[in-house]
């Protein structure tokens, strides 16, 4: 199918997990992906892989010259971003009575402020150029309720629920779609992270986490990221046209449970 023929998509945190499954589809749809990450081996490996619709960009979401510079790399490639997916983020977990300011700035950084102005850059870039594009953002589960351990990586991602719906609003006024997809929980590399989190603050076997979190889906399992791609292809293409400003859960039921 090529219901994304002729676009070109910049996607941050596609060197691996749920961004890499994005490009791939995106490219089976027949868009150009710009790949972004700041792991520059890791998102190159990724652009190879897909093949010639692809190209690697090395971008740090935290500082606003690389933000500039990946969206120079990518229009000076592409010639335009018609679709960009702000996926690029991390995980981090403590007790309340745990947190350090590093680790919420740090967190906040690339989660929110990343989020927010590669969205405006892109924004900038489709209003100036003429072009009606798309902007979606990674959410989560974790943006819709706190979770004991988990309150800063909850707070980035009701912030990018947040930020998702004001931008949404103040940009359709320019053709432009704003929404987000709220996974629940995706296996890979995140969720090694997860675990691990959770070995330490729960006395819980390695693995253990992941194995029990995978149970309660009602689904049965816990996500892939290709179980995600639908809904990501969905919102870039124009059966969306009509969407703004939304947050939808890709979750198999688990936050209705
Ligand atoms: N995996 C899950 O269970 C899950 C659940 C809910 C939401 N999400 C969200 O979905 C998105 C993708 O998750 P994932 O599982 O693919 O995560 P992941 O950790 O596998 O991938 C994140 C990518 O972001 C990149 N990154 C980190 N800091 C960066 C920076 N400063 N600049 C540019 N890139 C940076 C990493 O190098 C990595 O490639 C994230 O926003 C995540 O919060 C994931």
């Amino acid at each position: 199918m090529t219901r994304l023929a002729g676009k070109s998509a910049l996607i941050t945190g596609a060197a691996r997990g749920i961004g890499l499954a994005f490009a791939r589809a995106y490219a089976v749809e027949g868009a150009r992906v710009a790949l972004a990450d700041i792991d520059v081996a890791g998102v190159r490996k990724s652009a190879q892989d897909i093949g010639t619709s692809a190209m690697a960009v090395g971008m740090d979401v935290t500082r606003q010259d690389s933000i500039d510079a990946a969206l120079a790399e990518t229009i000076a490639v592409f010639g335009r971003i018609d679709i960009l997916i702000n996926s690029a983020a991390v995980f981090t977990a403590a007790p309340i009575t745990g947190i350090t300011r590093g680790d919420y700035a740090r967190t906040f950084e690339i989660n929110v402020a990343g989020t927010l102005f590669t969205m405006q850059a892109v924004a900038r870039h489709m209003i100036d150029a003429g072009i009606k594009g798309r902007i979606i953002n990674m959410a989560s589960q974790a943006g819709r309720r706190g979770e004991p351990l988990v309150a800063i990586y909850c707070a980035t991602k009701a912030a990018v629920i947040s930020l998702t719906q004001s931008a949404g609003l103040n940009l359709i006024r320019h053709g432009i779609n704003v929404n987000a997809i709220s996974p629940g929980v995706v296996d890979g590399e995140h969720w090694d992270g997860v675990d691990a989190f959770f070995a330490k603050y729960e006395n819980k076997a390695p693995g253990q986490k992941k194995a029990e979190t995978g149970a309660a889906v009602p689904f049965g399992r816990m996500g892939r990221p290709e179980d995600l791609t639908g809904m990501a292809v969905f919102l870039a293409s124009d059966d969306a046209r009509y969407i703004v400003a939304q947050t939808y859960n890709v979750d198999g039921g688990q936050w209705m449970s």
